[in-house]
């Protein structure tokens, strides 16, 4: 068995015939290796790759970090694209250039010669002070899920496996490795949930990472639950699960990983490690049955990346193209959300200003390192004040004394490192640095015409300057292109049309994680008390006014809502309801609104959200230009989760539909009855 097969008798084996059906072929794979072999591949080796079996050709399988593009080594020596924060992704709610951006990272990926991107990372923003906020999506499930599947979508269309992580209730870093997520059923159902389940039911999603934290007591990489019978039994998951880095280091056996259905321990063997594994299956810890399962799902996902295929059969990879920075530039453009503007202050004209001032400890600050494994290396990166330098060039002198200039420009924020926006520990204050307040203060008091924007990859406390500054613009981390897509903003030749994808509250004590030490940070346990009201659920439950709101984000332009009508007054479980809504660009520029929609359950037999989203759609109109925008609406979107019978249930009755241009700018609305 274990002599070398010449490379044309391989050739000639059923499973490197492409022309069979993908399970034949892993059947045909699975049947030729011996245990031993078995336990080799459900171990990792070298950081990023699974071992190599020589004997029958199979490669080792290469996977990457991250999601804000793909990071070969820790020295930079491959460069690639550096794209966006993946909340700056999420605030443009534009699904298409996600599926866009998927596309691209994936030919990244390609080109590097990898199969899998350890990306996208979708945990929940449960709290704004996880240090991987910047990392993730939303606070909101529908968004979460509509937006991944669009990502998953995009990296698999290029044969390229996507890697969905943390599964799950990894929402926080503080005591990541050993904290347990004590959540209710029906918090898992309707908020934690929805975006890995549509990955896997809609998006075919090719692989799921486990978590580092336990959940309701056990770690996520040897959850049976959570894993074999919510993931793969009631999901119907069909690929792999890879353990997070080290992990396993912390699970109890080797067998209970096994049996979880956790295929692929990384980066390297510590409950996998062959002799371990040995060990158990002599002592029947786990039948052979099981272990075919999990490396099946590996196998099949290597045919799936062509990994047995002949290179140049496989799309061509790209990297470090014109097309991937335009998109880079597209999605901080897009990102970007204009949270307030005074007396239209913004957009600033080229042709009046003489001296704008650019100051604040973020002007010239470069964001590619330092978050931890999302860091990449590009071959370029735009700070805001090069973007700025590049657009006034010969038109406006760029100065740093306020009081000398016409408009100020406060670059404000976070970084990239340990207590701030980075992985392993979570912010160490809400607040900015308070020096970094002071500046403010100071600044606005020499030139009331002070624009703050924010580079941050999470909401940061504005209560104390706010007022004081006529507008605000929320930047994030805008990846390589951010100083060019910041200046395109401030002067209006693109029209801001990115929305909050997270509330920002005024204290952090109104967030709902923050009620008490024991629901953050948590110590051996932290304690989901607010279970499903997360986010604006919970600021509008609990009627407490956010700084602002989930949805939020302004525009050069104004747009009037007209016109809503509701295809019935009532409809059954069969039926569903169409909507349609008028938009028109009322204003003077060209622009996008994210139209949104929300439904009320007006009586319920359990305490519902005030409100959930259930439809966005972004349209972009010219000045006087009018779209109508259509929903539908169907008996899941009404539905909620009954832990007593352990099922989703509608019921009858009144529910209102809102439609809005945020989650507390209601335009329109309506009732309709479910009569079940
Ligand atoms: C992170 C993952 C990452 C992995 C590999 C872990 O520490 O939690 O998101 O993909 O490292 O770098």
């Amino acid at each position: 068995m274990s002599e070398e097969i010449s490379k044309i008798e391989l050739s000639k084996l059923p499973f490197m015939n492409s022309a069979f059906a993908l399970e034949k072929r892993v059947e045909d794979l699975l049947e030729r290796l011996t245990l031993k072999e078995k336990f080799k591949l459900c171990a990792g080796r070298r950081m990023w790759y699974t071992k190599p079996i020589k004997r029958l050709g199979i490669k080792p399988f290469a996977m990457h970090d991250g999601p804000h593009g793909v990071r070969v080594d820790e020295q930079g020596k491959i460069q690639s694209t550096y794209f966006p924060s993946t909340i700056c992704r999420a605030a443009t709610w534009n699904l298409e250039l996600s599926e866009k951006f998927g596309v691209a990272l994936a030919q990244e990926v390609r080109d590097v010669g990898a199969q899998m991107i350890l990306a996208p990372g979708i945990n929940i923003h449960r709290t704004p002070m996880c240090g991987r906020t910047f990392e993730y999506q939303t606070e909101d499930p529908y968004l979460n899920k509509k937006l991944v599947v669009s990502v998953v979508i995009g990296i698999q269309s290029q044969r390229i496996a996507a890697c969905v992580k943390h599964f799950i209730c990894n929402n926080q870093e503080t005591n990541r490795f050993t904290v347990s997520s004590e959540v209710s059923e029906r918090a898992l159902q309707e908020i934690y949930f929805p975006a890995f389940k549509a990955a896997v039911q809609e998006a075919d999603a090719w692989s799921i990472m486990s978590s580092y934290n336990k959940i309701n007591g056990i770690y996520g990489s040897e959850h049976q639950h959570l894993l074999r019978e919510v993931l793969m039994n009631k999901w119907g998951f069909k690929g792999f699960v890879v353990s997070d880095w080290s992990a396993m280091n912390r699970t109890t056996s080797t067998e209970s990983c096994i049996n979880a259905g956790l295929t692929l321990e990384m980066p390297t063997f510590n409950k996998y490690f062959p002799s371990k594994m040995k060990k158990a299956f002599d002592e029947g810890k786990f039948t052979e049955e099981i272990l075919n399962d999990n490396v099946k799902r590996l196998l099949r996902i290597m045919f799936l990346t062509g990994l047995f295929d002949e290179e140049s059969t496989l799309l061509q990879g790209s990297r470090n193209t014109s097309e991937h920075q335009i998109i880079a530039r597209e999605i901080a453009e897009e990102g970007m959300v204009l949270l307030k503007n005074e007396g239209d202050i913004l957009p600033l004209n080229i042709e009046k200003l003489k001296k704008i001032a650019v100051v604040g400890p973020n002007a010239n600050l470069q964001t590619f390192l330092g978050g931890g494994s999302s860091t990449n290396f590009p071959p370029y990166e735009i700070t805001p004040l090069e973007g700025l330098k590049q657009k006034c060039k010969g038109k406006i002198e760029i100065i740093d004394s306020p009081a000398l200039a016409d408009v100020t420009i406060f670059f404000a924020g976070l970084k990239h490192i340990k207590g701030m926006d980075a992985e392993g520990d979570d912010r160490n204050a809400f607040e900015l640095p308070p020096e970094q307040v002071d500046l403010i203060k100071k600044t606005i008091k020499e030139n009331s015409n002070t624009i703050v924007v924010m580079i941050a990859g999470s909401p940061v406390s504005m209560t104390e300057w706010i007022d004081k500054v006529p507008s605000v613009v929320q930047a994030w981390y805008g990846g390589m292109e951010a100083g060019n897509a910041i200046s395109a903003i401030l002067f209006g030749d693109v029209n801001p049309s990115g929305k909050l994808p997270i509330t920002i509250p005024k204290n952090l004590s109104e967030s709902p994680a923050h009620i008490s030490e024991r629901t953050y940070p948590g110590d051996e346990k932290v304690f989901y008390d607010e279970g499903i009201f997360v986010g604006y659920r919970h600021f509008d439950t609990k009627n407490i006014e956010p700084l602002f709101p989930f949805g939020h984000g302004l525009s050069y332009t104004n747009f009037t809502y007209e016109r809503l009508i509701l295809s019935r007054d009532q409809i059954t479980e069969d039926e569903t309801l169409v909507i349609t809504v008028d938009i028109m660009n009322s204003g003077i520029y060209r622009g996008a609104e994210v139209v949104q929609l929300y439904i009320r359950d007006v009586e319920s037999s359990i305490e519902r959200p005030y409100k959930e989203l259930k439809g966005f759609t972004k349209v972009y109109l010219k000045p006087q230009e009018r779209s109508t925008v259509v929903f539908e609406i169907g008996k899941n979107d009404l539905s909620f989760y009954n832990e007593n019978i352990g099922k989703w249930v509608s019921e009858k009755g009144d529910f209102t539909v809102l439609i809005g241009s945020s989650s507390r700018d209601i335009r329109l609305q309506s009732k309709f009855i479910f009569l079940g």
